[in-house]
C-alpha cells in the first residue's frame, strides 16, 4: 500500500537537493487536530541550509507542491501541512482490504528468518499460577505478530522440569506419597509434597543429604529417579495443557531445562578455555565486577549446574538448531539481572549472536484480595480464573437469544481475560479486575468483540457482498475519513507492536477503531434506500470488521460473529 510519508519525501526532494531522505522521513509529524492536515512537515531544520526563515520556506513549498496524493499541501507558520486526497485513500485502502482479507495488515518484512519466542515456561510440580498468565499471553501475542511480518517464527516452552528441588520432590514423594489423590489433584499434591519436605528438612537436615542423592541419582539417568521425574513431569504437563488448550496457544518445542542437562559441559569447557571461570566461596562463578553486576554462578561445589548454566546451553543449542535472527525471552521484569548477566557472558565468551538474544520484561499482576476463592490453596490457579471468566460471562449472555452459549462464554470471558492482560504497557504492574474487564463498555476485549459482531449482523442484512463494484467516492464524510485512516495506519501499528515487543498497540488500535465505527454507526445511517450508498457504506463497514478480526487474533483472542 502506498506509504504517504514516501511520498511526501519525494515530494520535497524534487526542491530541496542535500537532504538526507532518512532524517526527513522523522521529521515528519502527525499533526494534533484534523485541520491542521494529516502530516505536517517543521520547516525549521532547512533554514540554516536554505538561509531563509521557515516560514518563508513553507510558504514558497506550499505553492510550488503539488500531488495526487494530497489534495492540499498548506503552509502553517513554520509548517507545511499535507492534507491526504480522500478519494484516493478510500480506494487505496478498500482495495487492498479486500484482497489481502485475512492477511490485511501483514507483510513479508521477515523474509522468513528464524525468530524465537520463549515464553510461559511454567515449572513442573508448581502452580501454573497468574503470575504465568503475563507470560504466556504477551509473549503468545509477541509470536502472532512476528508471524504476521513474515517471520519463521519458533515458540519455546522453557518448562522448568529441573534442578535439585526435583531431589527434595523424590524424597517427599518416596516418603508420603499417595499416587492416588496425585492422579486426582496433581500439581496441588505435589506442592504440598514440596511444602512438607521444605518444613521437615527444617527439623531434620538428614532429609537434604537423601533429597542431594536423589538429585544425583537423576543426573546420573538412574531408572527409578529417572521413572518419577517423568511422572511429576507428566502429570504437570497434562495440567498445564488443559489451560494452553483453553487459551488456544500451542509451542513449536517443549524444550525445558532438562532437556540441557547433558548439553552443558561444553559451555563449561568453554569458559575454562577463555579463562572466563573463577573458583569463589564453594562455586565457580564468571565475575562481571567490570559490568557492575553480582557474579553468574555456573557450577556448584558438589558439581551440580544451575539455572544460569542451562540457560547458557539452551542459548547455544537454540543458535546451533535455528541460527536465529532474534531470541527473545518473554519473562518477567524479576529477572532483568539474570538475562543481563547471561547476554553478558555470551558476549564474553565471544558469541556475536549474542545481541540479537532479547530480553521482554514485564511487571506484576496482582488479584484484589476476596475477588476469587482458592480452592485450591493459597495460590491462584490460572485454569480457576478463566473458569471463573467463563462462569461470569454466562451469567450476562444468560439471556440473550443466540445459539452455543457454552463456546461463546467462552470465548468473550477468555478474551476479556487476554485483553485486559494486553491493554497497557507490559512494563506496568497492574490490579486484576473483574468488573471492568467484562463490561461490554469501555476498553475491553467484550466491547471489541462486540462491535465485531455487530458489524457481522450488519452486513448479513445489508446483503453484503463482497465481490461487487463500489463507487469509492461516495464515502466523503468526515467520520468516514476517519476510520479509514485508522485502517491504513493498521500495518504502521503491528509493525510498531513488533519493534518494541508492545502488543497494546494493537488493543489500543482496535479500541479507537470501534470508538471511530460506532460513532459513526450512531451518526450516519447505513443500510439506507440508495443502493450505490449502501454498497460503499458496507463496503467501509466490512473493512473495519477485518481489522478488528485481524487483530484480535494477533492478541490470541477469537472474533465471535453473533453476539
Ligand atoms: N521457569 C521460570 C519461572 O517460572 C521461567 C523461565 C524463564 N526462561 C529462561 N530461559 N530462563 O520463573
Amino acid at each position: 500500500m502506498i506509504d504517504f510519508k514516501v511520498e511526501i519525501i519525494k515530494l520535497i526532494g524534487t526542491k530541496l537537493v542535500d537532504l538526507d531522505e532518512k532524517n526527513l522521513g522523522l521529521l515528519i509529524e502527525k499533526p494534533p487536530s484534523p485541520e491542521m492536515g494529516d502530516f505536517a512537515l517543521p520547516a525549521f531544520s532547512f533554514a540554516k541550509i536554505m538561509r531563509k526563515a521557515p516560514n518563508l520556506i513553507a510558504e514558497d513549498l506550499a505553492q510550488s507542491l503539488s500531488s495526487p496524493y494530497f489534495e492540499k499541501i498548506e503552509a502553517k507558520g513554520p509548517y507545511l501541512n499535507f492534507f491526504i486526497n480522500k478519494e484516493f485513500l478510500v480506494k487505496e485502502v478498500l482495495e487492498e482490504v479486500f484482497q489481502k482479507d485475512q492477511a490485511y495488515g501483514s507483510s513479508s518484512y521477515g523474509q522468513n528468518r528464524n525468530l524465537i519466542v520463549e515464553f510461559s515456561s511454567p515449572n513442573i510440580a508448581k502452580a501454573f499460577h497468574i503470575g504465568h498468565l503475563r507470560s504466556t499471553v504477551i509473549g503468545n501475542s509477541i509470536r502472532n505478530i512476528y508471524d504476521f511480518l513474515g517471520f519463521n517464527t519458533i515458540a519455546i516452552n522453557h518448562l522448568g522440569d529441573y534442578g535439585t528441588q526435583f531431589g527434595l520432590l523424590i524424597t517427599a514423594y518416596k516418603l508420603w506419597g499417595d499416587p492416588a489423590a496425585i492422579e486426582k489433584n496433581p500439581i496441588p499434591e505435589l506442592l504440598k509434597l514440596y511444602v512438607r519436605i521444605n518444613q521437615e528438612a527444617e527439623e531434620d537436615p538428614s532429609l537434604r543429604d537423601s533429597a542431594r542423592d536423589w538429585f544425583r541419582r537423576l543426573e546420573a539417568g538412574e531408572e527409578e529417579a529417572v521413572s518419577l521425574w517423568t511422572y511429576f513431569r507428566e502429570v504437570s504437563l497434562s495440567e498445564f495443557n488443559r489451560v494452553y488448550k483453553m487459551l488456544d496457544i500451542d509451542f513449536d518445542s517443549w524444550n525445558g531445562e532438562a532437556f540441557y542437562s547433558d548439553k552443558m559441559d561444553k559451555v563449561v569447557e568453554e569458559l575454562e578455555d577463555k579463562n572466563l571461570l573463577e573458583p569463589s566461596e564453594n562455586a565457580m562463578i564468571v565475575n562481571l565486577e567490570d559490568y557492575s553486576m553480582p557474579p553468574m554462578l555456573v557450577k556448584k561445589s558438589d558439581g551440580s549446574t544451575l539455572y544460569a548454566t542451562r540457560d547458557l546451553a539452551a542459548a547455544y543449542y537454540r543458535h546451533e538448531t535455528y541460527d536465529f535472527y532474534k531470541n527473545i525471552y518473554v519473562v518477567g521484569s524479576q529477572q532483568n539481572l539474570h538475562f543481563k548477566q547471561l547476554f553478558q557472558v555470551l558476549d564474553l565468551l565471544g558469541k556475536d549472536w549474542a545481541k540479537d538474544c532479547i530480553h521482554v520484561p514485564f511487571g506484576m499482576v496482582s488479584l484484589p484480595e476476596g475477588t476469587m476463592s482458592t480452592r485450591r490453596g493459597n495460590v491462584v490457579y490460572l485454569e480457576d480464573v478463566l473458569l471463573t471468566a467463563i462462569e461470569k460471562t454466562k451469567n450476562i449472555i444468560a439471556d440473550r437469544d443466540i445459539e452455543d452459549k457454552e463456546k461463546l462464554a467462552a470465548q468473550i470471558g477468555i478474551g476479556a481475560v487476554i485483553f485486559q492482560e494486553l491493554f497497557n504497557d507490559r512494563n506496568k504492574d497492574y490490579v486484576f479486575d473483574w468488573d471492568k474487564l467484562l463490561s461490554f463498555e469501555g476498553e475491553t476485549g467484550p466491547y471489541v468483540q462486540y462491535t465485531h459482531a455487530r458489524i457481522s449482523s450488519l452486513l448479513t442484512k445489508g446483503d453484503f457482498n463482497k465481490d461487487a463494484k463500489v463507487d469509492y467516492s461516495l464515502l466523503k464524510e468526515t467520520e468516514e475519513f476517519e476510520i479509514l485512516k485508522n485502517i491504513y495506519s493498521f500495518s504502521e501499528t503491528i509493525f510498531d507492536a513488533g519493534q518494541k515487543y508492545q502488543p497494546f498497540f494493537i488493543s489500543r488500535h482496535l479500541v479507537s477503531l470501534c470508538q471511530a465505527y460506532n460513532s459513526y454507526y450512531a451518526n450516519t445511517p447505513i443500510l439506507v434506500e440508495d443502493k450505490e450508498l449502501k454498497k460503499a457504506r458496507l463496503a467501509l463497514s466490512y473493512a473495519t470488521k477485518t481489522v478488528l478480526r485481524n487483530g484480535l487474533r494477533l492478541l490470541g483472542m477469537k472474533a465471535p460473529e453473533k453476539m
